[in-house]
């Protein structure tokens, strides 16, 4: 079958976006002759590791570009391959992937004669850590490939439709707790080494929150779904109500907890989650103003996690979770906070660092994540789609061509890095990769979305309407 994309407006390219296409093209990872993915980096001056992988997350944006472009071969190819190494049998081996999961990364190798797609569930990951974005991701990617195309095809073929049903019987599944989140280990997404970042994140609750939204529109309407879709709707209501009430922190907000009442019990529990108001830090009382807010990183039994992270923030205002009035709180914090948020290379992947004893004690000493750098407040390039989408997205374009202003001015004269140092990111990155993919594809969505807003239908969770066949 051949499928094409309706492509949106014309554009013409400059000559940084001739390079990042060209570098994007040359990352391309095929499998039996055909296009299937995109490696991680090509940088072949320092230990590859296994940036010569496709990661689930790291192609999101690659997908988005080429789909920007008409290339929807590479999208279709991909989610065929990823859909078939999702983990299918339910056993009861702890060696194995739990059934419904989906790889972080994979390469093709040659075994015999034969080319063949080896996944990675985490089980060779530096840490062991286990990628439940993955499949959250490629059931967003899945609707945008549809969205691009019209190609509802091949969402409604039963082993797709199988895939989403095993997706939401991993995430929709009876657990410990009793919270609309999803509770996860530390590192279960694009920070995946040990950043305190267990429990509930903001990051995978919001991309929980896409998915379901992406999976009501992708299953078709029939007995076997009917059970699905009314849970998914019930979860939907239920994770939204909670994630505005409890995690939404503006200067309101904040002086609510500034107040609390501690130790109470039962239902009238105004501090439902027990929280001290000691545990306030002190930067956040003078960071955040009457016009500002975001949604906090994390809450638990007593926590709540106060630092800013950029793309569960970016995401809330794309997927339609935030309101209006917050989004634009989001944006008058980025505004207002540009030099830590934004600084020299946009965008900061969370604000502030954790320093000192924090850091020894929530990243075990990790040297790789040492205060501001890395997942530990450095600047990733691969935000900088995600920030102008939130941005063109609720009419504060400025922003959006200031921050791509920034880029352009030292992505390609650096090589694309994979992410920045520095209090305010002026520092390629010690580690870093040059010519990481999702740099340069995230530039390039950014450059497109930017010049049409059209594109932003591709990943913002509003008017998708599959034709359901019974
Ligand atoms: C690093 C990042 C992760 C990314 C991977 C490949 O491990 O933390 O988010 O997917 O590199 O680029």
């Amino acid at each position: 079958m051949t499928v094409t994309s309706r492509p949106i407006g014309t554009t013409t390219t400059t000559l940084i976006e001739q390079t990042a296409w060209q570098a994007l093209k040359a990352s391309i990872l095929y499998y039996q002759g055909h296009p299937i993915g995109t490696i991680a980096a090509r940088d072949t001056s320092v230990d590859t590791l296994n940036y010569d992988q496709c990661f689930m997350r790291d192609f999101v944006p690659s997908a988005l570009a080429f789909l920007t472009r008409g290339d929807v071969e590479i999208v279709r190819n991909f989610l065929i391959e990823t859909l078939a190494l999702q983990s299918q049998e339910k056993h009861m081996d702890y060696f194995k992937p739990g059934q419904g999961l989906m790889p972080a990364s994979f390469k093709v190798q040659i075994v015999g004669d034969q080319e063949q797609i080896i996944a990675d569930f985490g089980e060779q990951a530096i840490g062991r850590v286990t990628p439940i974005d993955s499949c959250l991701w490629w059931v967003i990617l899945l609707r945008a490939y549809v969205k691009a195309t019209g190609d509802s095809q091949l969402a409604s073929k039963p082993e797709f439709q199988d895939g989403i049903r095993l997706i939401l019987d991993l995430c929709l599944a009876a657990a410990f707790d009793m919270c609309p989140t999803l509770l996860v280990p530390d590192g279960a997404f694009m920070i995946d080494r040990r950043m305190g970042v267990y429990g509930r994140p903001l990051e995978i609750q919001v991309l929980f929150y896409a998915m379901l939204k992406s999976a009501q529109e992708l299953l078709l309407l029939n007995d076997q779904n009917l059970l699905y879709l009314n849970a998914v709707e019930e979860r939907l209501n239920h994770l939204s109500a909670h994630l505005q009430e409890y995690y939404w922190l503006d200067f309101k907000h904040l002086n609510e907890i500034y107040r609390y009442k501690e130790e109470e019990f039962g239902d009238r529990a105004v501090n439902k989650f027990n929280i001290y108001p000691e545990t306030i830090p002190q930067w956040l009382i003078e960071w955040l103003s009457k016009t500002a807010g975001y949604y906090a990183g994390n809450i638990g039994s007593g926590w709540m996690d106060f630092r800013f992270f950029a793309l569960g923030n970016l995401m809330t205002i794309i997927t339609g979770l935030a309101t209006y009035e917050q989004s634009q709180a989001i944006m008058n914090l980025i505004e207002q906070r540009w030099n830590d948020l934004v600084g020299q290379m946009p965008m900061k992947i969370c604000f502030p660092a954790l320093q000192e004893l924090e850091w020894k004690i929530l990243t075990g000493c990790d040297p790789k994540n040492a205060p501001w750098s890395y997942h530990n407040g450095g600047h990733w390039s691969v935000l900088l789609w995600v920030l102008v989408a939130a941005a063109v997205k609720v009419g504060r374009t400025e922003i959006a061509q200031k921050a791509i202003a920034i880029a352009e001015s030292s992505l390609q004269t650096d090589e694309f890095p994979e992410y920045y140092d520095g209090r305010y990111g002026h520092l390629i990155g010690r580690e870093a990769r040059k010519y990481q993919t999702w740099t340069i594809a995230g530039y390039l969505v950014a450059k497109a979305i930017i010049t049409n807003s059209e594109h932003l239908s591709l990943i913002s969770n509003e008017n998708l309407v599959m034709s359901r066949v019974v």
